[in-house]
């Protein structure tokens, strides 16, 4: 479904994606692995329309999104749940949710939505009054995952989030994933947690320095002794 192919990526006159290519799989999960700096963000915010491809293509089914801006990106079924979740800190979670479907005019389908995501996520119902800002890490991390989701996005990008979280609410987040993957939405899931985003994606690609230096299923690179060694702490 997504189909990246030669992406460059630069910042002034600084290219920190080197031509990588990988695709996402339409319902599945998909991996990009890396540590900090390797240009996991950046790939994600130039798929989503955020900073501009200097080279390659960026394809959802037969449509270009390269040189598309990031509300046409969004108008074509692109959804992405940021770096540090980027919550509306002084709106409620009901309000932040609202703004996840701020390009829809269906508001009896944006209600029905709206009930669906506190159904999935029931720490939201009992907060929905409360300033997001308020939240504790995982239930922004919720908010985040389910205001992306109210764009009704056919692929999801979710940008680390596992950032910063205690491993059982890790493992929380992750199953919300897995929940979300099965409705048939496909995901892109950038980590470094790779046994989380292992344990979720059928295929992942490692990333380093703006290049990817393995790729596999996520059987291959479990039992793959470089990612046990740098990855997997093993
Ligand atoms: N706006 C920017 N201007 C200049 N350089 C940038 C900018 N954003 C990112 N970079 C650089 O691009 C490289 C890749 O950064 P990026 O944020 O994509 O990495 P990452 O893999 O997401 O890292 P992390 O795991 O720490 O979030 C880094 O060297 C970073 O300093
Ligand atoms: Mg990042």
């Amino acid at each position: 479904m997504l189909e990246v192919a030669d992406l460059r990526v630069r910042y002034g006159n600084l290219e920190v994606v080197h031509g990588i290519s990988f695709r996402a799989e339409k319902g599945k999960v998909t991996a990009v692995l890396g540590g900090n700096g390797a240009g996991k963000t950046t790939v994600l915010k130039a798929v989503m329309g955020l900073v501009p491809a200097s080279a390659g293509s960026v394809t959802l089914g037969a449509v270009q999104l390269k040189g598309k801006p990031a509300h046409e990106v969004a108008r074509l079924g692109l959804a992405m749940c940021p770096e540090g979740r980027q919550v509306f800190p002084e709106m409620s979670v009901h309000e932040n949710l609202l703004m996840g479907a701020y390009l829809r005019g269906d508001p009896s389908a944006i209600r029905a939505d709206l009930e669906e995501m506190f159904q999935r996520f029931p720490r939201l119902r009992e907060r929905r009054l409360q300033l997001a800002g308020t939240l504790s890490g995982g239930e922004q991390e919720m908010l985040a995952i389910a205001r992306a989701l109210m764009a009704r996005p056919q692929l999801l990008l979710l940008d680390e989030p596992s950032w910063g979280l205690a491993p059982i609410i890790v493992d929380e987040v992750a199953q919300a994933i897995r929940d979300i993957s099965q409705t048939g939405t496909t995901i892109l899931l950038v980590e470094q947690n790779v046994q989380m985003a292992l344990d979720l994606a059928v295929y992942a690609y490692v990333l380093e320095t703006g290049e990817v230096v393995m790729q596999g299923s996520n059987e291959e690179l479990m039992s793959n002794s470089y990612v046990q060694n740098a990855y997997l702490g093993v």
